[in-house]
């Protein structure tokens, strides 16, 4: 085997140019292109359709991602739904996904505690994001949070002073950030929660100005 190659399955030799958004979904599963699949039940690839206008991207999936194989379907999910649905964005014209496909956690007795993939990880992960990105081409790429958001825009990215900010991205014609949905539930009391998702509601109905009539919701 020629120097420098990668042994263990990984993006680089499971990502073939050809794939489809299902077939490289099957073949996520034998990634072990880093180590957190050793503590995830599954890999969580994106899901929405390939002609989505617009791509979310979040951290990683959470414990619920984890058990049941799709992004955003646990609490910070249900809460991005009702964002996106309050924006007047059509969930169906949505592609989700996450920077990292596999949940990364620590274990404290028998609770496993979310654990923020480092830089290696992330770039270990990057080809199969990039993938997608290639095969959906969205207009606009919404980043959920500081992970997303320093892994897409710059490692600088400050979300609280710079989220809403467009900006024109290699990545698709428009790229911006946002709050990640899980830190409106850590808000301290219902005040400050309802004061966040007011806000997380202002912005995506921001990028709902810079999407075709064709993802927005029918009114
Ligand atoms: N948080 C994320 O960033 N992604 C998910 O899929 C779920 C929670």
């Amino acid at each position: 085997m020629p120097r420098g190659k990668p042994i263990d399955p990984s993006p680089a030799n499971l990502i073939k140019p050809a794939a489809s958004l299902a077939e490289l979904r099957a073949a996520i599963q034998s990634c072990r292109g880093c180590d957190i699949w050793q503590r995830a039940t599954q890999a969580v690839f994106g899901e929405g359709s390939a002609d989505a206008e617009v791509m979310l991207v979040g951290e990683q999936p959470g414990n619920r991602e984890d058990i049941e194989g799709h992004p955003f379907v646990g609490p910070a999910g249900k809460l991005l739904d009702e964002a996106l649905a309050e924006a007047g964005i059509d969930r169906s014209r949505v592609y989700i996904t996450n920077i990292v496909k596999h949940f990364n956690s620590t274990t404290r007795g028998k609770i496993r505690i979310h654990k923020k993939p480092n830089a290696e990880e992330i770039a270990a992960c990057r080809p199969w994001l990039e993938a997608e990105i290639a095969r959906t081409a969205p207009k606009v790429i919404v980043c959920l949070g500081a992970t997303a958001a320093q892994a897409l825009m710059a490692p600088s990215f400050r979300v609280l002073r710079q989220r809403g900010q467009m900006m024109k991205s290699t990545l698709a014609p428009l790229i911006t950030a946002t709050v990640h949905p899980s830190s409106i539930l850590r808000a301290p009391d219902s005040e400050s929660r309802h004061a966040a998702m007011k806000e997380f509601v202002a912005d995506l109905k921001n990028i709902a100005r810079h999407l075709p009539a064709s993802a927005l919701k029918k009114r």
